[in-house]
């Protein structure tokens, strides 16, 4: 698939089915992830990986404190991405800018690459923000200086269709200085 295909395939999954995704698939959106971009390389990232069905029941209803994600429940796979307490950067360098602010740029790019091989393979994703960060830590046993910025729903799709993208118009988001 090319990545202009996979791009419009992705799309956030609000219903999964019941096929649990294969360790060896979730692998490989790590894999993607892992290969990321970041300020200079400091990775700042840690994916834990929930499939143990007590612990993702009680990871989904964490994600439900304001009323949504209620489909987390049903996703065979829920992966908690945090932000490493102090990322390591170049000695040196870029420091007066605070690495948390690369930080989460960077994160953001690798739940791109994460959500992106997903696609490519057929299966749905959900990022997910609605949570509070010190309940998902103490559950999943997170250092408590990181952060978890957030929870990627992954599976099956229970419907395969693919929506129109809702998005701004790129003139009302680009200027071109020529
Ligand atoms: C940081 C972040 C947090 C999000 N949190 C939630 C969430 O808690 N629940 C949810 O259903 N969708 C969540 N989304 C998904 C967005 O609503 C979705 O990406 C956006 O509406 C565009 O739709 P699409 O992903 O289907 O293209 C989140 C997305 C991002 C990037």
């Amino acid at each position: 698939m090319k990545l202009d295909e996979i791009i419009l395939k992705r799309q956030s999954c609000r219903s999964y089915d019941t096929k649990p995704a294969a360790k060896e698939d979730i692998l490989k959106c790590l894999e993607a992830a892992r290969l990321a971009p970041s300020a200079c390389n400091s990775q700042p990232w840690k994916f834990t990986v929930v499939t143990e069905p007590a612990t993702k029941a009680k990871l989904a209803s964490l994600l439900q404190i304001v009323g949504g994600n209620k489909f987390a429940d049903a996703a065979p796979v829920l992966v908690a991405v945090s932000e490493d307490e102090c990322p390591k950067l170049m000695p040196g360098v870029l420091q007066k800018w605070s690495c948390k602010h690369f930080a989460h740029g960077d994160i953001g790019i690798a739940v791109a690459h994460f959500t992106l091989k997903a696609a490519e393979m057929g299966l749905a994703t959900c990022i997910m923000g609605t949570f509070e960060d010190k309940d998902v830590k103490e559950l999943l046993n997170i250092p408590e200086g990181d952060t978890v910025r957030v929870v990627i729903a992954l599976g099956y799709p229970a419907d395969g269709s693919v929506r129109e993208k809702n998005r701004k118009k790129l003139d009302e988001i680009v200027r071109f200085i020529d």
